[in-house]
């Protein structure tokens, strides 16, 4: 948490200084869907561009997902999670209702000085989250945050669905952002919600106005299963794509012709040809990875910004657009400028920097005692049984 006293004036900046991701190793191509529902490789290729999409194991979570691609953003950022001041996990897949995955992604990373909530505005929540915690930075109220979007889609999929099936998967993608008083990071985004769209997609869960005494919701949808309307979600997102990115490129005072890559939400490629044709944009201007994870929901930017930052299409300085859309309906859009990996300088007096240290060491410590502990109980009762037999031993050496 920033010091007041030693928090000088505005204006800050929010940069992202490190990022990560987790997928589940198992691939479900579309010819093993189709062994399940009425479809084929070729009508999911041509209908939405995606070939494949990973499926997490029983041992994998939103919190697992989400704390491997949290650490790599660690890593990458060269920060110790006891640093952080501030977890966002966007998510429509949490681990309970409550306990937030942010808390328990916080616990598991060791962030132990971490406040930390999830955040739900479904595929466009990765968005609203970079800017909840861009913002919290920007007034100097915390130096660091990590901004989580996490899903494990396959679990609330109705798998006899053809309709929404075929396009989601699971994974997660994360960015570590930092204050520094050098211009750049995060330049402009813009939130909204179109609320009255709301009975286009969703899924219910307990608190439900229609939902009936077995569970299932009168209207037909199945309780903690995604439903949607295919067509009217497709006509939202096209209306909304282009229009986003401009005007979150007036937001941050550049141009459109001035952004070097648009990290779309990776939901249909159809819906990205249209932004491209409406904003007289070459297809290459948009990154894409959804043919082989499908629509990660709320992990679906950070991830493809990821493996587009791997892949070397985004560089030091460059404008990045990021543009989600989906359940509300929502959509968000923002425009960065790439600061690149490494902590970015800032102004923290030697107390400070004495208080970070002790708080690193005594997180390092509390995480290797969670870590042994089992360990050491195992033992403890193993040493008591070796003593007693000792003991015993004794006894029938002295002839007792
Ligand atoms: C879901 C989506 C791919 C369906 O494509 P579409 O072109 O709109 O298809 P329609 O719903 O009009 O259905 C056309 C036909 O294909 C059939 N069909 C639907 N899903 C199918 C599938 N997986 N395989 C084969 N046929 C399918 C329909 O039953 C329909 O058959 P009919 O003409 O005999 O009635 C498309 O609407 C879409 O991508 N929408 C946006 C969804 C989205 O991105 N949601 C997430 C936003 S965050």
């Amino acid at each position: 948490m920033a010091d007041p006293k030693e928090t000088p004036k505005p204006p800050y900046y929010a940069h992202i200084v490190g990022w990560g991701m987790g997928v589940p190793e198992k691939v479900m191509t579309n010819h093993d869907i189709s062994a399940f529902v009425e479809t084929t490789d070729e009508w999911i290729v041509a209908r939405t561009g995606i070939r494949e999409r990973r499926i997490a194991s029983d041992s994998e979570s939103t919190m697992t997902l989400g704390a491997k691609a949290a650490l790599g953003a660690l890593q990458m950022g060269s920060l110790h999670a006891s640093l952080v001041d501030l977890i966002v996990c966007a998510t429509s897949t949490p681990e309970c209702i409550f306990p937030s995955t942010a808390s328990l992604i916080q616990s598991e990373i060791g962030a132990d000085n971490a406040g930390a909530f999830d955040l739900s505005a479904a595929c466009s929540g990765f968005v609203y989250g970079l800017q909840m915690a861009a913002q919290s930075i920007r007034s100097g109220a915390i130096d660091t945050a990590l901004v989580i979007g996490s899903e494990t889609m396959s679990r609330v999929m109705d798998w006899t669905d053809r309709g929404t099936c075929i396009l989601f998967g699971d994974g997660a993608g994360a960015v570590l952002l930092q204050r520094s008083e050098q211009p750049g990071g995060v330049l402009s985004a813009i939130l909204r919600s179109e609320g009255k769209n709301a009975k286009h997609l969703g899924i219910p869960t307990f608190g439900s106005q229609d939902l009936d005494l077995h569970h299932e919701a009168i209207n037909g949808h199945k309780m903690g299963k995604m439903y949607m309307d295919g067509q009217e979600v497709f006509k939202f997102a096209t209306r909304v794509l282009s229009d986003g990115i401009k005007r979150a490129a007036a937001d941050a005072g550049i141009k459109p012709s001035d952004i070097n890559l648009i990290v779309p939400h990776q939901a249909n490629m159809r819906i990205i040809d249209a932004a491209a044709r409406q904003l007289g944009f070459d297809k290459s201007m948009f990154y894409t990875n959804l043919d082989r994870y499908g629509n990660t929901s709320a992990a679906s930017i950070p991830l493809a910004m990821v493996e587009a930052e791997r892949e070397g299409r985004i560089k030091k300085g460059d404008y990045i657009a990021f543009i989600g859309f989906g359940g509300g309906l929502t959509w968000a859009a923002s425009i960065v400028q790439w600061t690149g990996a490494g902590a970015v300088p800032r102004k923290t007096g030697p107390m400070k920097q004495l208080e970070l240290l002790q708080a690193s060491a005594a997180s390092s410590f509390r995480r290797i005692k969670r870590q042994y502990g089992s360990l050491f109980n195992r033992i403890r009762p193993e040493q008591g049984r070796i003593e007693r037999l000792k003991r015993r031993m004794d006894k029938v050496e002295d002839g007792d």
